[in-house]
């Protein structure tokens, strides 16, 4: 169903237990545009780090990834990009979050690289409010690994694991799971992108 149908559910399920996994919110054509965006950005993702400004830094034993942050451009990421503004708004009218915009970026994990458990946002922190992971993996082999987990508040219960099939959205708050991005002996693409409120 698509995602502008879902409002309500995803609405009741952030304000319930606070993450949803979401199959088919997005048409096939713009998946497979979201496919080809990040195909043909392979070689301009760059290694992504850890910390903020000052002590930025890249960490192989933390994370893994390479990533390149969304600008509109093509077709496929200027619809996106859309989509998770039509769902802002949706949001925010239903939960009084104050959303205030929506940062993402490309990522892509090469064989055998993870991202270990961490959190997207302290308590009362301003910043990221809403996590969301967008996957771009045609034809992913379920025994490949490479699935999200979350785990409760204190980081220590699993609470689900989710495999990175293609097309798939999840959406969790930001503040209230710690989670981790298991290896996966394929390589393993996303969109990860944050819902703000005003710092
Ligand atoms: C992240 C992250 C999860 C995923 O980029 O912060 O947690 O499933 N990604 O890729
Ligand atoms: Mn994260």
């Amino acid at each position: 169903m698509p995602l502008e149908n879902r409002y309500d559910e995803i609405a009741d399920a952030l304000a319930g237990p606070g993450f949803i996994v979401i199959d088919g919110g997005f048409p096939e054509s713009l998946t497979q545009g979201l496919v080809d965006s990040i195909n043909d950005r392979a070689n301009q993702l760059q290694r992504a780090g850890i910390g903020r400004e000052g002590d930025y830094q890249v960490n192989d034993a933390v994370r893994g990834d390479a990533i390149q942050w969304l600008e509109p451009g093509d077709w496929a990421v200027t619809e996106f990009l859309s989509a998770m503004d039509k769902l802002r708004s949706a949001l925010n009218e239903r939960l009084f979050l104050g959303l205030f915009d929506y940062e993402a970026h490309f990522a892509s994990y090469a064989p055998g690289s993870y991202y270990k458990k961490h959190r997207d946002a302290f308590r009362g922190k301003p910043g990221r409010k809403l996590s969301s992971v967008f996957y771009l993996n045609p034809g992913w082999d379920l025994s490949a690994g490479g699935e999200l987990v979350l785990y409760d508040e204190a980081g220590e219960q699993e609470l689900i694991r989710i495999a990175p099939e293609c097309g798939r959205l999840i959406l969790f708050l930001s503040e209230d799971f710690p989670h981790e991005v298991l290896p996966a002996r394929a390589q393993r693409q996303s969109i990860a992108g944050w819902f703000r409120i005003q710092a």
